[in-house]
């Protein structure tokens, strides 16, 4: 397993705001997958949606994923839906420690508005949302850690993060120690 820390969850649950405080509290590089995928179109996300359809970003995104494999103790933001199609978690796992933002939707549906154009939740009821949210949990809760970030500041969360990944630490080498 890669040695990477890898953020996946629903829009609005914080995984580039997180990432960034990770990736400077570890020393470590952030790596966003859409951006990746931007920097390569020379578009911005609601135009490739705009222009291309879904279909089309999510084949970019296993594209990226293809490209992660090179990654080594970065810290990884996916994009919401990055991990919810067949084989993600397994891709994802294998780049290193997979952790779920998680959260009460209507916290996550709140973050997810006042941030800037999200195409897939535009023309989208709050119910779709929710939904939408539901259908993908199973593919979040893959992850090998998960935060309920509801109630928690992007600072909190990565604390906890930090603190949880030590404590990890600390039981391996107890472990190989004997
Ligand atoms: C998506 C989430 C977005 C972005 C794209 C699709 C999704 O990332 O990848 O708009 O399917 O949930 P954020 O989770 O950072 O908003």
């Amino acid at each position: 397993m890669g040695n990477n820390i890898v953020l996946v969850g629903f829009m609005g649950a914080g995984k580039s705001s997180v990432g960034r405080i990770l990736a400077r509290r570890l020393g470590r590089c952030l790596v966003e997958t859409d951006d990746m995928i931007t920097a390569k179109e020379g578009r911005s996300i609601p135009e490739i949606f705009a222009a291309e359809g879904e279909a089309y970003f999510r084949a970019a995104e296993d594209e990226v994923l293809g490209l992660l494999a090179l990654k080594r103790g970065d810290v990884i933001a996916t994009g919401g839906g990055l991990p919810c199609r067949e084989g993600r978690p397994e891709a994802l796992r294998a780049l290193g420690t997979v952790v779920w933002l998680s959260g009460d939707f209507d916290a996550l549906y709140a973050r997810a508005l006042r941030g800037g154009e999200r195409p897939m939740l535009a023309g989208r009821s709050r119910d779709d949302a929710r939904a939408l949210l539901r259908s993908r949990e199973s593919f979040y809760s893959q992850a090998a850690l998960t935060v309920d970030t509801s109630d928690l500041t992007p600072d909190q969360v990565a604390a906890r993060i930090i603190g949880e990944l030590r404590g990890r630490e600390r039981q391996a080498a107890a472990a190989r120690a004997g």
